[in-house]
């Protein structure tokens, strides 16, 4: 990331280029191999995660014990650290063969598990994974798919979440990639590594913001109430914030908030919708852009902003959000815990400066 000048690469490659010229599964070889792959080395890459994308039956029971409408989140979570105790083999990390095992079996089985998530918490028949599809087309059509129906999944809304996925792989050092690598430290198993990212990511101050943004424009509910939003946020007083506003590194635009928006755009435009959402998304951001309080912080749009606009046009219900922004980061998260791991990295340890009392004598009970 470069903060100051809004610009992000994956491994030597920016993102602009990436989001036009090639998929999130070239992005996730790429963040786990170093190299971009070639045709060979993408189809077998393509094939290994369809192979890994059932899961095991014994763990169709995790998501029965969730009530009806419990947040996909929850389940998500519950669900990946399962995985740990159905694949619990020793992980000898001097194999590179064993890393890629553990790599390809978790990238692969997220979407399978964010989609029972979400057709076990909404009562619906449970749709296994095609394998006549692609990575993306696969988890719509388990999402939106019914028993002997043929389900309909536009090009544009495959490669639209396609590129979102991808504009989610990894991010540095945020919130929830630390928690992988300081949970992974302790040489815990991979899959609570990532149960443990899954939980840093549901927070509205980082993954969870994209839901936060849909219910934030719903509420704002038009173009004409947006002024009395903005001023609200601009009030110390008032703990309103602006959703998808702001970034712990990017003092400019964030550089997927600006491929997310024009992809929105094509989408609402080829999918014929006229969200009124957007408009009030487009105003919110013209008038911030244009104010003092926002300008003097460098407050922009970031990546959150316009995500959700496109989860809304694609029919993905709001409390879905966060998890399809854990299925795009999932390959950052077990990248990063793979170089942590085999680079032998010490145990995450921080340090604390103690402002409390100094030492002093214990007074017994009835001296208080
Ligand atoms: C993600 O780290 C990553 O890389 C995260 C992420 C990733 O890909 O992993 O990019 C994904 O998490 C994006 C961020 C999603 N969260 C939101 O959109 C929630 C809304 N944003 C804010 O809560 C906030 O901007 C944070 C949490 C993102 C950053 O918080 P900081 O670091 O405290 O913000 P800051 O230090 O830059 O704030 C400077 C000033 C403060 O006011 P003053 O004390 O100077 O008067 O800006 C204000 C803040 O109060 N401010 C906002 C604001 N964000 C910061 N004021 C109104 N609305 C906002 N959104």
């Amino acid at each position: 990331i470069d903060g100051l000048k809004g610009e992000l690469m994956y491994r030597g490659y920016d993102i602009a280029y990436l989001a036009e010229n090639k998929t999130f599964i070239d992005v996730a070889y790429l963040l786990l191999n170093k190299e971009l792959p070639n045709k060979k080395q993408y189809d077998e890459f393509k094939l290994e995660l369809k192979k890994r994308s059932f899961i095991h039956e014994g763990m169709m029971k995790i998501f029965d014990a969730f009530p009806d409408k419990a947040h996909p989140m929850a389940i998500l979570q519950a669900a990946v650290s399962a995985l740990s105790a159905f694949y619990f083999d020793h992980l000898n990390m001097d194999k590179p063969e064993e890393y890629h095992e553990m790599a390809m079996r978790i990238i692969a089985k997220i979407p399978t598990i964010a989609a029972f998530s979400y057709r076990f918490s909404r009562g619906l028949p449970i749709i296994y994974p095609n394998l006549d599809r692609g990575f993306t087309e696969n988890f719509l059509y388990m999402m939106r798919s019914y028993p002997y129906e043929h389900v309909n999944l536009r090009p544009i809304e495959v490669k639209a979440l396609d590129t979102v996925f991808m504009l989610h792989a990894d991010h540095e050092q945020n919130a929830s990639t630390t928690t992988v690598r300081t949970v992974g430290s302790t040489h815990a198993h991979p899959y609570a590594c990532i149960a443990a990212g899954i939980g840093a990511l549901w927070g509205w101050a980082h993954g969870g913001a994209n839901e936060g943004v849909i219910r934030q424009l719903e509420q704002i509910g038009s173009v004409e109430n947006v002024d009395k939003y903005i001023a609200r946020a601009k009030d110390k007083n008032d703990p309103f914030r602006l959703m998808g506003f702001g970034h712990r590194v990017y003092k400019n635009f964030d550089p997927r908030a600006k491929i997310i928006k024009k992809a929105a755009d094509d989408v609402l435009h080829a999918l014929g919708i006229d969200d009124p959402i957007f408009d009030i998304a487009k105003h919110l951001e013209k008038v911030a852009l244009e104010d003092d309080y926002f300008k003097s912080r460098n407050l922009y749009p970031n990546v959150d902003f316009y995500s959700g606009i496109i989860y809304k046009a694609l029919g993905m219900h709001l409390e879905m959000f966060t998890v399809l922004f854990a299925i795009g980061r999932l390959p950052g998260w077990i990248a990063q815990w793979k170089e942590m791991r085999q680079g032998g990295e010490p145990i995450g340890r921080p340090r604390q400066i103690y402002t409390g009392a100094k030492e002093r004598a214990f007074v017994a009970l009835d001296k208080r």
